[in-house]
């Protein structure tokens, strides 16, 4: 048998909700994401108490391992805000960030969603642009000495069956 594809089909992406034995991995790919105002140790298990249910993580199983590698997070509240979300330089541009964002929109279901960028973001615009977000707004000064931008997906209106197509 070929033994890589034997790798292969024993490799797997997981999401799961956050643990606290993830915390020193996704504290080292906070650090490398927002290098100007890291969430520290403390935040992270607030935001753990805050957000059980929507706290989280991507991982990533290579063959052999028990236990995932922590390749990204998201932390959204069920109102629809994204507190934060970022994927280890090392793994983006694999669909991670789009897959996180895709759990999140599947269980607000429906509901609005926003976040804030920093006005220099722009491979973070880039993303939520692609995934349907827009600019709705921006908040000055909202990180120090940089502004925000407000981006948000809104969900289409479903027709109702009964409606006519016309
Ligand atoms: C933003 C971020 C979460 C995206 O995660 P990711 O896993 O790399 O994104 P994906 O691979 O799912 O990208 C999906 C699509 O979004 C777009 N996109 C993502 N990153 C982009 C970038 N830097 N520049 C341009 N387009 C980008 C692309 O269209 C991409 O599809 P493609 O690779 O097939 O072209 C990641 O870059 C990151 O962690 N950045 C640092 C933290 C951060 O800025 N978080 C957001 C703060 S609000």
């Amino acid at each position: 048998m070929n033994p890589g594809a034997k790798f292969n089909a024993t490799t797997g992406l997981t999401i799961r909700p956050f643990s606290f034995s993830d915390l020193d991995s996704i504290l080292q790919i906070e650090r490398q994401s927002f290098p100007k105002s890291p969430y520290d140790w403390t935040t992270f298990l607030n935001l753990s108490a805050l957000y059980p249910e929507t706290f989280l993580v991507h991982t990533h199983v290579t063959y052999g391992q028990k236990e995932g590698n922590i390749w990204g997070y998201i932390i959204f509240s069920k109102d629809g805000h994204i507190i934060s979300i970022a994927v280890h330089p090392l793994h983006r541009r694999k669909g991670v960030g789009k897959k996180l964002l895709q759990r999140a929109m599947k269980i607000l279901y429906l509901k609005k969603i926003w976040a804030e960028v920093r006005r220099s973001n722009l491979g973070a615009q880039a993303f939520y642009s692609k995934l349907g977000f827009q600019i709705t707004g921006e908040v000055p000064n909202y990180y120090g000495n940089e502004d925000a931008l407000i981006i948000q997906w809104t969900p289409v209106p479903q027709k109702s069956s009964q409606e006519s197509s016309c």
